[in-house]
């Protein structure tokens, strides 16, 4: 790993984590292990929709912003040797403060919220960063049994990379522990999909996650 790749690594925390992972369990040395899928799940956004920036928090021409925490999600796409890479598209969707998607098929009685944007569509910079300001998603029942904790939906595409469609989770939430797609995943692939919480820089700035995304190169 280029020593450049290592020190921005080592700025988001997550070299030693992804590393170590990757080395007690292949034999392909100083390589990171790709970003583990999920399922694209029911609620892909179907309804056209104008305003798809980073901010999830404002709709274009609405007055008020979003309901519920706002919160910045930041990340970086690499590939398995840590090189990050530009332009790739990064398209993320999910539920709202109270677990309602705006999507006609979900039963979930909670309420929509007309300022919340919901789905967005970025491209990463030169260094394969990418951010989002969005709301911390609400939990919402899946079924009877099985509340799904709060996560946002990814779908990543570059030229050259196998796309990947896949789920984040955040760090501390009690209901991961028995998701039932979360709990399928081996313990170093629920590590890569719960994103890293950051120090916020000042008492007044959001909370802050960070998540690095993996993407395997087409053979
Ligand atoms: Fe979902």
């Amino acid at each position: 790993m280029k020593s450049l790749a290592r020190r921005k690594l080592l700025r988001l925390g997550l070299l030693s984590g992804v590393v170590s992972i990757f080395a007690a369990t292949s034999g392909l040395a100083k390589a990171l292990l790709p970003t583990p899928p999920e399922t694209e799940g029911p609620f892909y956004p179907v309804t056209p929709q104008d305003d798809k920036d980073f901010d999830l928090t404002q709709v274009t021409g609405h007055k008020d912003v979003a309901q519920g925490k706002h919160i910045m999600v930041t990340g970086r796409v690499m590939d398995m040797r840590g090189q990050p890479i530009p332009q790739a598209t990064v398209e993320i969707w999910q539920a709202n403060a109270k677990g309602r998607y705006r999507h006609p098929g979900d039963p979930n009685p909670a309420p929509l919220d007309p300022n919340f944007q919901g789905w967005a569509i970025v491209l990463t910079d030169k260094h394969g960063e990418f951010r989002f300001k969005t709301v911390m998603p609400g939990a919402y029942p899946a079924s009877k049994n099985w509340m799904r904790p709060p996560h946002i939906h990814f779908k990543v595409a570059k030229e050259g990379y196998a796309n990947l469609t896949t789920q984040m989770y955040f760090p501390n939430e009690a209901l991961n522990e028995n998701d039932l797609l979360l709990s399928e995943k081996k313990p170093s692939e629920r590590l890569l999909m719960i994103a890293r919480k950051k120090e916020p820089s000042a008492p007044e700035a959001l909370d802050m996650y960070e998540y690095v995304i993996v993407l395997e190169q087409k053979p």
